[in-house]
């Protein structure tokens, strides 16, 4: 059987172990560098990924430029085996170009300018920024884009922000007018006859400011697509100016976590070969250990979904941030955890920031594989090249195999843009991550594997389609939600769903389609916003069940209620409903529910549908199992135990464990902070 995907660069079709490095701080000391190649190679280091901030150092004035100092090391590092991950530069730019082309430097909501400094600081509309990005990167591409060492490159670094200036502002008044065409359609759309904010002329168009417009909620959720759309523009240009002169090295871009849900990395999914992102959860924080490895594997999942296939960790610290609250040491064992939960959620690399520790400033005391003591005669040292030593044995084994999955989470950042700005029923809070995070908990929990995609993806393969608090009906969904149930499928959605369409506009009317209503068999009256602390609850197959935040007020048309509210002038009220529909079926939850109720409800549908586990078994808690397929078919187990105390894991039959060669049966132990990688016994 061939691999479902090809592999992302036939130069070096292996796991990736490797980071960044910035060995333009260390050109007067060449003695560092040579000793940095030799402690790579004890530590397993296979790439490197370079230039990320060297723009001052590759262009020190104006359209003159200095490689050679990047040639050496690329050329040095490859003799040594080891290859280059190759940043364009656009992330941080040098003051030079600040001063010359003071347009580069971003404005923010209020109107005040940036001066230069910090990094991430520029417009992406700029065209002398565009320009200057171009040279630089058609320059780094026509020197380096045909070396035999060069397998990727990372387009800039970290996009994020947004800018306001006159520049952006224009494009962004394109950008509408394009959309809707007339002013007509326009302040329909907006609603904009609210508070007479009527728009009469183009040119009245402004991105929010906090000091201007934010009551349009049209406005607001256009200009976060704008942004989105306007980063992409950008990173575009940079990977037309490298693949101009090489199409055949993939390009990627690191993004964040989801939390910040500034861009919508979704509308990414075209323009890169591959995904990358950074990872940095607060590990061993008091009483959150266990959610942090379930909200960082929620990311994994999340980051895999984007294009279904492999992705990198281009980033993860080999130990502790500097810039978290409190600067935690990963504990002995949670290094090489953390790397392998990335992998066991279909990552095909463990890269970090950073591979040598900054002496000044501040980033000085973030960590690094080698860290200002210089030698391999670290804890940290001794873990990553430990790591390193075992991705390289199982690279064959693992690298480009695939993550099967039954289940899929909407998972919708537009929703999320949306949900932010819309004033009632619960301006206190509410949680649409926490939304997501609790339907994501069970599958987690229960060794099955799960997607996030949102409301733009198809729907084919999943027996299970969970929808949490999906207020925004973009265009669309609700024709893909239809079809999925009527053809047999199994649709879970949550309070607060189908409420506006994708201009922000409630939908009128009492059971409409464009509500979903005949799928889900009731009508939704009103919503009640619960304050902290206040509760009401529902007993459910015989458990009572906590719910808080929010409670909406539904009328059955065709649906079977399940559960009741327990108390509150709507008492005895459907709280939980299922309705029939062509071949499927469709489960509402009515309001905010406790953690438990959903571990209960998907034990119930995971058996009904009999999805596919990891292992048939009981999983303790604070474990974690995943797994991924070879292209032959094999099962390949993850069981990653994050939690401070030795767990027992009941074993379902014999298995190999493939990082120490021995047989599994029984009970599996699993120390803390320590991941088993197991295959059933008949494929060893
Ligand atoms: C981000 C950046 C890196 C570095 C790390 C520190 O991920 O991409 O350059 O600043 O954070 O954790
Ligand atoms: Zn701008």
């Amino acid at each position: 059987m061939q691999p479902k995907f090809s592999p992302l660069t036939p130069k070096f079709p292996h796991l990736l172990h490797g980071g960044d490095y910035n060995p333009e701080q260390w050109l007067d000391h060449p003695e560092i560098l040579d000793q940095d190649i030799a402690l790579f190679q004890k530590a397993h280091i296979n790439c490197v990924s370079l230039g990320i901030f060297s723009w001052a150092n590759l262009e020190p004035q104006q359209d003159y430029f200095t490689f050679d100092w990047l040639d050496r090391i690329i050329d040095q590092l490859y003799q040594n085996g080891i290859y280059t991950i190759l940043a364009t530069p656009s992330g941080a730019r040098p003051q030079w170009l600040a001063q010359k082309y003071p347009e580069v430097l971003r404005v923010n909501a209020d109107g005040t300018k940036n001066l230069f400094g910090a990094r991430h600081n520029h417009c992406y509309t700029s065209p002398a920024y565009r320009e200057r990005v171009r040279i630089i990167d058609t320059r780094l591409a026509e020197r380096y884009a045909n070396h035999p060492a060069v397998i990727l490159w990372h387009i800039s670094n970290e996009f994020g922000g947004e800018c306001h200036c006159e520049l952006c502002q224009v494009a962004f008044r394109t950008w509408v007018q394009k959309k809707y065409g007339t002013l007509d359609a326009l302040n329909r759309a907006w609603w904009a006859h609210f508070w007479s904010h009527t728009y009469t002329d183009w040119s009245q168009i402004h991105s929010p400011s906090p000091l201007g417009e934010t009551s349009i909620h049209g406005l607001v959720l256009d200009w976060r697509r704008f942004v989105t759309q306007q980063t992409i523009d950008f990173m575009r240009t940079e990977i037309d100016a490298v693949k101009a002169v090489n199409s055949d090295i993939p390009v990627t871009t690191n993004m964040m976590t989801h939390y910040t849900y500034e861009l919508n990395y979704y509308k990414f999914r075209d323009a890169l070969d591959v995904i990358s992102w950074d990872n940095y959860p607060e590990w061993h924080k008091p009483n959150s250990q266990i959610w942090a490895a379930e909200s960082c594997s929620m990311t994994h999942d999340m980051m895999r979904s984007i294009q279904k296939k492999p992705f990198l960790m281009m980033e993860c610290t080999p130990n502790t941030t500097n810039w978290h609250p409190v600067s935690k040491l990963k504990k002995p064992g949670m290094h090489k955890l953390s790397v392998l939960n990335a992998i066991a959620h279909g990552a095909d690399s463990g890269q970090y920031f950073q591979l040598r520790q900054s002496r000044g400033s501040c980033e000085k005391f973030h960590s690094a594989v080698i860290s200002h003591i210089g030698t391999e005669h670290t804890r940290t040292f001794r873990e990553v090249a430990q790591v390193g030593a075992e991705l390289e044995r199982l690279s064959d084994l693992i690298y480009n195999s695939r993550t099967p999955v039954q289940v899929a989470i909407i998972h919708d950042v537009e929703n999320k843009w949306a949900l932010d700005q819309c004033r009632g029923p619960r301006n206190a809070g509410i949680d649409y991550f926490g939304a997501v995070q609790n339907n994501y908990r069970y599958f987690w929990e229960n060794g099955i594997n799960i997607d996030l995609v949102d409301s733009e993806y198809d729907l084919d393969g999943y027996r299970l389609v969970i929808v949490p608090m999906l207020y925004l009906f973009r265009a669309g969904i609700q024709e893909k939600l239809r079809q999925f149930v009527a053809q047999g499928g199994t649709l879970v959605t949550t309070c607060f769903t189908g409420v506006v369409d994708e201009n922000d506009l409630c939908f009128l009317g009492e059971a409409t389609e464009e509500k979903l209503s005949d799928v889900m068999g009731f009508w939704v009256e009103e919503i009640d916003g619960l304050f902290d602390g206040e509760e009401n609850h529902m007993t459910w197959q015989n458990q009572r069940y906590r719910l808080y935040e929010l409670c909406e007020i539904v009328h059955p048309t065709t649906c079977e209620v399940l559960a009741t509210y327990e108390s509150d002038f709507y008492q005895d009220m459907p709280a939980l409903t299922r309705n029939r529909f062509g071949k499927g079926v469709a489960y509402h939850l009515c309001a905010t529910a406790e953690s438990r109720f959903f571990l209960d409800f998907y034990d119930m549908l995971t058996r009904q549908l009999g999805l596919e586990r990891a292992m048939q078994t009981t999983v303790p808690y604070g474990v974690s199992l995943t797994w991924r397929e070879t292209a032959q078919g094999q099962k390949l187990i993850f069981a990653q135990n994050f939690s401070a105390e030795t767990k027992h894991l009941p074993l379902d039959q014999a298995y190999t464990d493939l990082l120490n060669d021995t047989t599994e049966h029984g009970i599996c132990t699993l120390a803390p902070y320590t991941c088993k990688i197991v295959t059933p016994q008949q494929y060893s």
